[in-house]
């Protein structure tokens, strides 16, 4: 008889033929999920509080979206360059959904390429190079991406990078760098933004890329009245504005897009993630003006806009609305929210919680004064978790911040027993 693959039989594959380059993850083999709630190969249950990676919004295997999937998977692949039906319906939605201003949409496989195309639109239709990113931000780990992220330990020794980078810090104000208050600071680091510019640029400065929020930073939200100010900021010089919205989209903040929070006018919109809920799909979303920078044959993709990921964010599209998913983002997520708030007056090891809607980051310290990081304890942590049937992750500058995420279908029910499962594993430190 053929013996049953364990996970450490799966663990030990992954050993022998993968390269051991990814992110680290708690010690699980996933099997399959449904909803809100994953198992593993051997039959263990777990609660998600990841969805991949902020990934399946709609939800684990949800039965219309397989459906979807399967039904085109029957039909027809791939197209190359070819319009099809599912394509131009997504992108008929997508600009349906859209502040009006934004009328134009390209499909990508990944957030890295959409924001490698983004970079590209605004260097072509500036005809400038420089572009001011922010110290944290995350965008993709291709060269040109990983040339406007702030983070050294995503850049270590593959330099040197795409040039035209000035990074400036973004308002990390639990550790604000320079250690002011909002709102007192005035939001400060905007003012210093002028600083760094005058310092930095050649003259050449076309764009401004960033995050609504700083995910792999460590859920780092900028305080009220940021994004705005930034966006003027960048629109009085004439800057293209490109907003990262790989992440921050498709309800994850409790809203459909995060710019509806500050009512924000990108010139240039990235989508990721959320936009296929697991279907490799992303999108560059512009306007007529900043497109027609570009001429017939100089921005497509083999895998972009295919007819099986178009179906699958078509499907994605319709879950949405019919479940009210971006309403329930909301609601469920001040109901979590307001568990984690309770979770961190209980525990003095816990030194900040923020978010809104979906997204969470827990951020762990050695001491509430200090504010010294505490990645070690946010791994035990993890992995404790996992261990109780809460599959979970870390993440931050300094590896100290949980993640929490879970589909935006999560119930109250399923809420409290997560929580329930953190809570007593908490307890234990
Ligand atoms: C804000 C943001 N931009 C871009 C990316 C890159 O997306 P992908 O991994 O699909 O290339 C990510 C991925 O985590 C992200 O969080």
């Amino acid at each position: 008889m053929k013996k049953e693959m364990t996970t450490q039989d799966w663990l030990d594959l992954s050993e022998r033929f993968e390269p051991g380059c990814a992110n680290w993850q708690a010690p699980v083999v996933w099997d399959h999920g449904r909803g809100a709630e994953i198992w593993d190969v051997e039959g263990k249950h777990y609660f998600d509080w990841t969805s991949g990676v902020l990934v399946t919004n709609v939800g684990h295997a949800h039965p219309h979206l397989a459906e979807a999937i399967s039904g085109q998977a029957g039909r027809l692949l791939n197209t190359f360059d070819f319009p099809t039906p599912q394509r131009l319906t997504l992108a008929q939605k997508i600009i349906e959904a859209m502040p009006p201003h934004l009328d134009k949409v390209i499909f990508m496989t990944t957030g890295a390429e959409a924001m490698d195309a983004s970079l590209r639109i605004a260097r072509r239709y500036t005809q400038k190079f420089e572009i001011v990113a922010f110290w944290g931000g995350f965008h993709g780990r291709s060269y040109g991406p990983m040339s406007v992220t702030g983070l050294a330990k995503i850049k270590r020794h593959f330099g040197p990078m795409v040039p035209g980078t000035i990074l400036a810090p973004y308002p990390y104000c639990y550790r604000c760098p320079f250690e002011k208050a909002y709102p007192e600071c005035d939001i400060f680091c905007l003012t210093f933004l002028d600083k760094v510019v005058e310092t930095e640029s050649s003259g050449y400065l076309g764009g401004v890329i960033v995050e609504p929020y700083q995910g792999t930073s460590g859920f780092v939200f900028p305080p009220p009245g940021y994004m705005r100010r930034l966006e003027e900021w960048a629109k009085k010089r004439g800057l293209v504005f490109i907003l990262d919205e790989v992440q921050s989209s498709y309800g994850r903040t409790g809203k459909m897009w995060a710019l509806e929070h500050e009512n924000l006018k990108p010139d240039v919109l990235c989508l990721g993630k959320g936009i296929g809920s697991g279907a490799p799909i992303a999108a560059v979303v512009s306007t007529t003006e900043i497109f027609s920078c570009l001429s017939t044959g100089e921005m497509s993709s083999t895998m972009g806009g295919n007819p099986l990921s178009c179906a699958g964010a078509l499907a994605v599209l319709e879950i949405m609305a019919e479940e009210r998913l971006v309403e329930k983002a909301a609601s469920n997520g001040e109901y979590l929210k307001n568990h984690l708030l309770r979770l961190m007056k209980k525990f003095s090891f816990i030194g900040d919680v923020r978010g809104m809607g979906l997204v969470y980051g827990i951020e762990f310290v050695k001491d509430r004064t200090t504010k010294e990081p505490a990645a070690d304890l946010a791994r035990e942590v993890v992995l404790k978790c996992v261990a109780n049937g809460l599959m979970c992750g870390k993440l931050g500058i300094y590896g100290n911040v949980m993640r929490v995420a879970p589909p935006l279908v999560i119930t109250k029910e399923q809420i409290d027993k997560s929580v329930a499962i953190l809570e007593s594993v908490l307890s234990t430190f």
